[in-house]
């Protein structure tokens, strides 16, 4: 009582594209108002609560807020492990009883009473949860397992591939066998998938942890996607573009000579662990790289993110991209896409350079295209990434810009900061916006 489950749960449903139902609403639509139905008895109301439950957990993929006393009931606990998420949304006593008190909530009439059910309940929470989380951010990363702080510890046998500069600067995560990787998007070969398939040893009950930035989330990722058709990973991201962006949702793969990320798969890792403190050893041109998706991605959240200080920057990107992710998993309706936002001029940069513009570089080039065609302002992009024409060739930039839209003109835009829209551009505007970017 007093979480803020409601106004939570309605802000996650929304992010994530669900519907959202809020069990007291519903019991109240059908039965009447829950102090009332408290008066004939709260085994009645649990009673009532339980079938609710029942059939909204039958339903669609949806965002359910439960009751306070939900969970009391072993039937619904039963039915929660089996068919939902559950995230135990903590906040402190005083705040929830300041949102409460004067309410008619018939649980909440007296503090001493309302303190008291709160400390009996705590516990019941806590089992009851599969997660924890403060606020809307942390409910959405809670939805694809991402932790910011937390510890890797293994309930099997675990292999370690690592990126080998990052494994040379910081302890590995867990003890377990390790594979070196070369560092970087070098590692991002079939001959490297091919090494790890046949020096891993482990059997079906095994996990592999990946720890390094995208490049190596995205070999690992693909070699646990396909070693014995398919284990577990972890994902413990190094690089600031890994923490806030490559390392969540479950896409994976590597280059072959046909391109970039030629060959992949979906494969959603068990968790993904951030350490920010992991960044201290990132050189600065990675950390700008990383930058660039940060602005992408609050242009998109409509949330000034790059002003926030690091750790909390990364909680809010990771979160926002999650929730997007969770709205549409396997880009199958449009929302996912979103995340392309300026990536259609990048890609068309880097081939266009024959890959001597770095993907960051290109992405702040990109995010400028696409502010422009818009007709939004351009000026937080300029000011924190600073973005400069860069030599390419353009008649090659513009092949494989066509090549990556397949010919149907669709580029990602803003209506405004935090209103993607998945749109058409006439070839002449999206050459003269992509001629505007080279030198
Ligand atoms: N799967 C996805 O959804 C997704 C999303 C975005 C990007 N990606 C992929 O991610 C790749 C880029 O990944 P990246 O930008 O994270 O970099 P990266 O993994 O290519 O690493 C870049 C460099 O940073 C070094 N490094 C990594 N962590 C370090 C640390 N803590 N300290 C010092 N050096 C460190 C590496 O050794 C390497 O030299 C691309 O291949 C891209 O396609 C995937
Ligand atoms: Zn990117």
């Amino acid at each position: 009582m007093g979480a803020g489950k409601s106004t939570v749960g309605a802000r996650v449903a929304e992010l994530t594209a669900r519907p959202f139902v809020d069990l007291d609403r519903l019991i109240e639509r059908r039965h009447g108002p829950i102090g009332e139905l408290f008066e004939r008895g709260e085994p009645e109301f649990r009673r009532i609560e339980e079938g609710i439950l029942a059939e909204a957990l039958a339903g669609p993929d949806a965002v359910i807020a439960l009751g306070g006393g939900a969970v009391l009931s072993p039937l619904n606990r039963e039915r929660l492990r089996s068919r939902a998420l559950t995230v135990f949304l903590d906040v402190d006593v005083e705040t929830a009883w300041k949102r409460v008190c004067g309410s008619d909530r018939p649980l909440a009439r007296r503090e001493e009473d309302f303190r008291a059910l709160y400390a009996t309940r705590q516990e019941v929470y806590a089992e009851a949860a599969d997660a924890v989380a403060a606020d809307a951010d942390g409910v959405l990363r809670a939805g694809l397992a991402v932790e910011l702080g937390g510890r890797v510890v293994p309930t099997g046998p675990v292999e370690v591939v690592g990126d080998e500069r990052v494994l040379e600067l910081h302890a590995q995560p867990v003890p377990g066998s390790v594979h070196r990787l070369p560092a970087g998007e070098t590692a991002k070969t079939l001959a490297v998938v091919e090494r790890l398939w046949s020096e891993l040893r482990l059997g079906r009950d095994g996990t592999i942890v990946a720890f390094g930035g995208g490049s190596t989330t995205d070999v690992a990722g693909f070699v646990a996607a396909t070693y014995l058709r398919g284990l577990p990973w972890i994902a413990v991201p190094t690089t600031l573009t890994g923490q806030v962006d490559a390392a969540i949702g479950g896409k994976t793969g590597i280059n072959t000579t046909d391109g970039k990320n030629f060959a992949g798969a979906f494969h959603f890792p068990e968790r993904v662990v951030i350490d920010p403190e992991l960044l201290a050893t990132l050189p600065e041109s990675e950390r700008r790289a990383g930058m660039a998706e940060v602005v992408k991605t609050g242009l998109l959240a409509g949330r000034p993110l790059w002003e926030l200080d690091e750790e909390a920057m990364i909680r809010a990107c990771a979160a926002y991209k999650s929730g997007v992710v969770l709205s549409d998993p396997y880009e199958t309706e449009g929302r996912r896409a979103w995340l392309n936002l300026g990536h259609t001029f990048a890609h068309a940069l880097e081939a266009g350079s024959d890959y001597r513009v770095s993907h960051g570089e290109a992405v702040a080039l990109g995010l400028l295209a696409a502010l422009r065609l818009s007709g939004q302002p351009t000026d937080v992009v300029e000011e924190v990434l600073r973005p400069e024409p860069v030599e390419a060739e353009l008649d090659t930039a513009w092949a494989a810009l066509k090549r990556d839209k397949k010919g149907e003109g669709v580029f990602i835009l803003l209506e405004a900061p935090g209103k993607p829209v998945v749109t058409t551009v006439a070839d002449a505007d999206a050459r003269t916006a992509l001629a505007a970017l080279v030198r």
